[in-house]
C-alpha cells in the first residue's frame, strides 16, 4: 500500500494494512500508533551495543547484562568498512561475524533493531564507509550511479545474511534502518532513499519494517525521511519528548513513536574534557518518553572501544577534531562491561513500564593490575622496515600521492625522497593547504637504512592552515627527507566527508623547489608485535621519534587498563592486536582498555610506538580501572 500518497493527501478515511494475528509476526499498527508483535501491542526498550567495538568473546556477557537491565532489544549499527578493506572482498569471521552476534542476541532473548547502513556515523572511521569510496569522485549518499553500485554490491552481500534472522522468519530482527540522520547531510536526494528502500525490500521482503532516524525538527525530516516508511527521531535529556514527538507527527502523523538515539552520554574528542550526563536526568526524561508509550533506544547502552584506527573525526568551521580511542561514552554499561550506578537507576525506571527481567545482574568482570612494567627502547621506527612493510606496501612516484591514490587504507604512511643537492640552513619545507592528512613527523636521515636520523619537527592540519617547517640545519646532497604521516581517522559526519584526503596530498617544496622522486610506504605497526626486536645499533638515547618500545609482560588473562602516562602520543599493541591511539600529553583519555578477549596466553609482547617525545621513565602500569577524564 502506498502510504506516501495517503499521508500527502492527509486523507482521514484510509484503509490500513491488515493486522495479522496468531502467527509470529512483527508489524506497524499505523492507526493506533504502535507496533504489533504477534498481534499484540508492543514497544521496545533497546540499547546500542556496537559489535565492532567489543571482542566477540565478550558479546554474550554484554547482552546478558542488557537483558538483566530490563531491556527487550539490542540495537547495532553495521560498519561496512569493518568487513571490507578491499573492493569485492569481505570478512564475516570472528569479531566480524554478525550472524553470530544475531544468534547470541536471540539466544539471550533480545530482539534486534538493525541499523544496516550503508552509512552509520557513530564516531567511527568515515562513518562506516570503506576508504575506497574516496578513490573515484563518488558522490556519497546520493543517486550517483558510482556510489549506488558500491552500495548495491555491499547490500547484496549483507542483506541475505539477515533474512533468516528476521522476526517473521523466526529470528530476532524486528526493524531495519536504511539511512541515518540523512536530513543532516547536504545531498537531500529522495531518489537515493527510494533506491535503498527498494533494495532492502528486494532482499528482506515486503513486510519488513524499515525506518530512518533524524533530528526531530521538521527541516531534518523533510530531507532525511520518507513518509512511506517509519520515521524515528533522536534527542537527549534536555529535550521535551512531547515537543520532539509532536514535530515527528507533523511530518508523519501515524505510527509508533520512537526515539532511536536517547543519549546516555556523549562523544569525546582529544583535547576536550570528558562529557558526563547524569543518571537522574536520564531517568527523568526516560520516564516521560515511556509514559507516552514510545519505544526508545539508549545511545549508547554498552560502551566500547575504537581499537586500531577505527575512531572517526569531525570537521568544524575552522578546525578538525578527532575522537578518542575509548567509546565508553559514559554509558550505563562501561567500556569494560561494568554495570554502573546509571545502569541501576535506568533499570528502576524501565521496571515501571516493562515486565521485570528474569535474570539477576551479573557481577562486574574481574580486573587485573600490574605495577611498574619497564619497557626497553628499541630505537627509531625508521630502522624496522622488515617488520613494517613488504613489497605490496611500497610505491614510488615523481610527486607524492594521497593515501587514497596509493590504495592505502588506514594508519601511517612514510614518504621519503633523497636530496639531489645541498641546501643551506634556515630554509622552509612547505606543504599545500590541506596537504597534510592529518599530522606529519618530519626527519632527515643521512643514510639509506636510516640508522642515523634527525628529528626536524611535527606539523598538524588541525586548523587547516598552510603548513611550513623552518629547518635550521644544513641539508646535504644524498640526505633523505622522511615524512611519517598519520591518518587520524576520516570525518564521519556532515558534508566534509566528501572531500577528504589522507596522507600527503600535493607537492612538498624545500626552499621553494618541488621535491621529486618519492617512495611511499604503508607502515603496518602491528607487524612489530610478532617478536621482541633486537637491540638497536645506535644508542637508544640518541634515537629520534618515532621510537619503538617493548616489554615482555606476564599477567592473568583478565580485563585491564594500560596506563601509559609516561608516554606522550602514539599507538600501543598487545602482541599484534592494536589497542588504539594514546595521547596522554593531551587527554582526556589516559588509559587504554586491554580486553581479556584479545588474549589467549598469560604472556604477551607490549609494543609502544611513540611519536612525540622520548619517554623519561620508560615505565607503564596496568590498572584495574580506567582513567578517561584527565586533560593534561
Ligand atoms: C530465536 O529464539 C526463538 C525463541 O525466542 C526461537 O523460537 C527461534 O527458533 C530462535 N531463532 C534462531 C534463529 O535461533
Ligand atoms: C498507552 O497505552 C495504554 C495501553 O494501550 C493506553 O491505555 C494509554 O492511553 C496509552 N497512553 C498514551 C499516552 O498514549
Ligand atoms: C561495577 O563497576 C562500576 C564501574 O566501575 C562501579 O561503579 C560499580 O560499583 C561496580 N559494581 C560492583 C558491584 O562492584
Ligand atoms: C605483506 O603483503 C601481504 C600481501 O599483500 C599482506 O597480507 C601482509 O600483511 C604484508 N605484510 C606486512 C608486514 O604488512
Ligand atoms: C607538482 O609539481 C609539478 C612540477 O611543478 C607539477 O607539474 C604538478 O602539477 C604538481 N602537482 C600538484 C598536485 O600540484
Ligand atoms: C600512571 O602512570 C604514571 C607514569 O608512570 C604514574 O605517575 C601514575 O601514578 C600512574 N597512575 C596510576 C593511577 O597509577
Amino acid at each position: 500500500m502506498d502510504l506516501t500518497k495517503l499521508f500527502v493527501l492527509g486523507c482521514l478515511t484510509i484503509t490500513f494494512p491488515a493486522i495479522v494475528i496468531g502467527e509470529r509476526n512483527f508489524q506497524v499498527d499505523w492507526e493506533n500508533n504502535q507496533f504489533l508483535k504477534d498481534g499484540e501491542p508492543f514497544r521496545y526498550v533497546s540499547g546500542s551495543f556496537h559489535y565492532s567495538r567489543t571482542p566477540s568473546s565478550q558479546w554474550e556477557d554484554r547482552m546478558i547484562k542488557m537483558k538483566a537491565g530490563g531491556l527487550n532489544a539490542v540495537q547495532t549499527y553495521m560498519m561496512w568498512n569493518f568487513h571490507t578493506q578491499e573492493e569485492g572482498k569481505y570478512d564475516f569471521t570472528g569479531d566480524r561475524d554478525i550472524e553470530n552476534f544475531l544468534q547470541i542476541a536471540n539466544d539471550t532473548g533480545l530482539l534486534v533493531v538493525m541499523r544496516a547502513g550503508p552509512y552509520s556515523c557513530a564516531e567511527w572511521e568515515f562513518g562506516g564507509f570503506p576508504w575506497f569510496l574516496r578513490q573515484d569522485d563518488v558522490i556519497l549518499r546520493s543517486s550517483d550511479p558510482k556510489y549506488l553500485s558500491y552500495v548495491d554490491a555491499w547490500l547484496d552481500v549483507l542483506l541475505p545474511k539477515f533474512e533468516r534472522f528476521l522476526y517473521n522468519n523466526g529470528g530476532p530482527i524486528i526493524t531495519v534502518q536504511f539511512e541515518n540522520e540523512y536530513g543532516s547531510y547536504p545531498t537531500c536526494d529522495k531518489a537515493y532513499l527510494q533506491h535503498l528502500v527498494q533494495k532492502f525490500r528486494e532482499h528482506l521482503g515486503p513486510d519488513v519494517v524499515l525506518f530512518t532516524t533524524d533530528g526531530f525538527y521538521t527541516s531534518y525530516l523533510e530531507c532525511g525521511a520518507l513518509k512511506s516508511e517509519l520515521v524515528t527521531v533522536d534527542f537527549g535529556t534536555s529535550t521535551d519528548p512531547k515537543e520532539a514527538f509532536a514535530d515527528k507527527q507533523k511530518f508523519q502523523p501515524y505510527g509508533p513513536l520512537v526515539n532511536s538515539e536517547y543519549y546516555t552520554g556523549w562523544l569525546n574528542q582529544w583535547g576536550d574534557s570528558f562529557t558526563y550526563i547524569s543518571a537522574e536526568d536520564i531517568a527523568t526524561t526516560l520516564d516521560k518518553i515511556l509514559a507516552m508509550n514510545a519505544s526508545v533506544n539508549f545511545y549508547m547502552y554498552v560502551g566500547g572501544t575504537n581499537f586500531a584506527y577505527w575512531s572517526g573525526a569531525n570537521s568544524g568551521d575552522d578546525e578538525n577534531t578527532y575522537d578518542i580511542t575509548s567509546y565508553d561514552y559514559d554509558s550505563p554499561i562501561s567500556e569494560s562491561g561494568d554495570t554502573t550506578w546509571k545502569y541501576f537507576v535506568m533499570k528502576d525506571t524501565i521496571a515501571k513500564y516493562l515486565p521485570p527481567p528474569e535474570i539477576q545482574v551479573p557481577d562486574n568482570s574481574t580486573k587485573t593490575s600490574l605495577k611498574g612494567v619497564k619497557l626497553a627502547s628499541k630505537g627509531t621506527l625508521l630502522i624496522y622496515f622488515d617488520y613494517l612493510a613488504n613489497a605490496s606496501d611500497y610505491q614510488s612516484a615523481k610527486y607524492p600521492k594521497s593515501m587514497e591514490e596509493l590504495g592505502f587504507d588506514y594508519g601511517f604512511v612514510l614518504y621519503r625522497t633523497h636530496l639531489t643537492k645541498d641546501y643551506p640552513e634556515n630554509i622552509k619545507l612547505s606543504f599545500p593547504l590541506n596537504g597534510i592528512g592529518d599530522r606529519v613527523t618530519i626527519l632527515t636521515a643521512m643514510s639509506h637504512n636510516h640508522s642515523t636520523a634527525t628529528y626536524l619537527g611535527t606539523l598538524d592540519n588541525k586548523y587547516r592552515q598552510v603548513q611550513e617547517l623552518e629547518i635550521n640545519i644544513g641539508l646535504q646532497k644524498g640526505y633523505y627527507i622522511v615524512l611519517i604521516c598519520e591518518n587520524r581517522g576520516r570525518v564521519n559526519y556532515g558534508g566534509d566527508m566528501q572531500n577528504q584526503h589522507k596522507g600527503i596530498d600535493g607537492n612538498v617544496t624545500l626552499n621553494g623547489e618541488v621535491l621529486e622522486d618519492w617512495d611511499m610506504i604503508h607502515l603496518k605497526l602491528e607487524g612489530m608485535g610478532t617478536t621482541i626486536l633486537p637491540p638497536p645499533d645506535v644508542p637508544p638515547s640518541e634515537a629520534p621519534v618515532p621510537i619503538v618500545y617493548q616489554a615482555e609482560v606476564e599477567m592473568d588473562i583478565a580485563d585491564t587498563f594500560l596506563n601509559c602516562t609516561s608516554f606522550s602520543r602514539g599507538v600501543a599493541m598487545v602482541d599484534t592486536f592494536n589497542l588504539g591511539r594514546y595521547w596522554n600529553s593531551l587527554g582526556p583519555q589516559q588509559t587504554l582498555y586491554v580486553p581479556k578477549g584479545i588474549r589467549t596466553s598469560t604472556k604477551f609482547i607490549l609494543t609502544l610506538v611513540e611519536f612525540e617525545e622520548r619517554s623519561v621513565e620508560e615505565m607503564v602500569d596496568f590498572l584495574d580501572y580506567p582513567i578517561l577524564n584527565q586533560l593534561a
